[in-house]
C-alpha cells in the first residue's frame, strides 16, 4: 500500500553512542544523543517496516512499536546487529566508539599517590558498518552509513562509502557551531555512487522521513 511503502521489509538500525568501560564506574563516551537514529527507526516503522533498533546508552525513550535491543559497548552492538540480520536494509546511525579500553579494570582505579596519572591502553573496536559491508552473507540489499565529520566532509564520506562498502553515506558536519550533536536539527548530504544530494537544514524527524521515502523509492524502482 502507498501509505506503508516499506511493509514486508526488515530494517536494522543502530543509534546512539557506545560506552567503553574503563573500570566499574568510568567509561569513554561521545556526545551522540540517538535522536537521529531513533527518528529513522520510528519513520521506518510508520512506513510499515519490521524494525529492530540496536541502541547504545541514550536518555531518550524507546520508539513505540519497535523491537529495541539495548547495548553498551561497540562489541555488544556488533553482536546484536549480527543477531538481528539478515535484513533488507541496515542503517548504521550509531556513533560507535573507535577505541575501547584494552583491559577493563575489575575495580575502581585509585590514585596511587605518585602524582602520575594511570595510562589507558586502548584497542581498536570492530567497525560494525565495514564488517557487515564486507560480509556477503550478512550484507543487506541496502546498506546505509553515516559520516559525522568536522572537516573534509565529502572526501571522508566518499572514502567511507568505498572502504566500508556502504550504498549510501549520510554525511553531516558535527562541528560544535552547528549544534547537530544532541540538537533537534540536522543538515545532511547523501553520498552514493550516483553522486551527492544536498538536503536543507531539517528537523531530525524530517531527515528521517525523507530518508525513508528515498529508501522506499529505491525498492520501488531499483537501479537498472
Ligand atoms: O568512520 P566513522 O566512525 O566516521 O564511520 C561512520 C559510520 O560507520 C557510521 O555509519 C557508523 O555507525 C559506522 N561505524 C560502525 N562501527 C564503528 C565505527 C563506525 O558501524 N566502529
Amino acid at each position: 500500500p502507498i501509505d506503508k511503502p516499506l511493509s514486508g521489509r526488515r530494517v536494522v538500525i543502530t543509534s546512539g553512542p557506545t560506552h567503553e568501560p574503563i573500570d566499574p564506574v568510568r567509561y569513554i563516551a561521545n556526545r551522540s544523543s540517538g535522536k537521529q537514529g531513533h527518528a529513522i527507526a520510528q519513520a521506518a516503522a510508520e512506513a510499515g517496516a519490521d524494525v529492530i533498533l540496536v541502541s547504545g546508552p541514550v536518555t531518550i525513550p524507546d520508539p513505540q512499536g519497535i523491537t529495541v535491543v539495548h547495548v553498551e559497548t561497540a562489541k555488544a552492538m556488533l553482536q546484536a546487529v549480527k543477531n538481528a540480520l539478515p535484513a533488507d536494509i541496515a542503517i548504521m546511525a550509531a556513533a560507535v566508539a573507535d577505541w575501547g579500553v584494552a583491559a577493563e579494570d575489575g575495580h575502581k582505579i585509585k590514585k596511587d599517590g605518585s602524582g602520575k596519572p594511570p595510562a589507558l591502553d586502548l584497542i581498536e573496536n570492530p567497525d560494525i558498518l565495514a564488517t557487515i559491508g564486507h560480509n556477503d552473507t550478512l550484507r543487506p540489499m541496502l546498506l546505509i552509513g553515516f559520516a559525522a565529520e568536522t572537516q573534509n566532509l565529502l572526501e571522508n564520506a566518499t572514502s567511507k562509502l568505498t572502504r566500508k562498502r556502504a550504498d549510501w553515506i549520510v554525511a553531516n558536519n558535527v562541528s560544535a557551531e552547528g549544534g547537530i550533536m544532541g540538537g533537534d536539527k540536522n543538515t545532511v548530504r547523501i553520498v552514493s555512487s550516483e553522486g551527492v544530494e544536498d538536503w536543507p537544514q531539517l528537523d531530525k524527524t524530517e531527515v528521517a522521513g525523507r530518508l525513508v521515502e528515498k529508501i522506499a523509492a529505491f525498492f520501488n524502482s531499483p537501479p537498472h
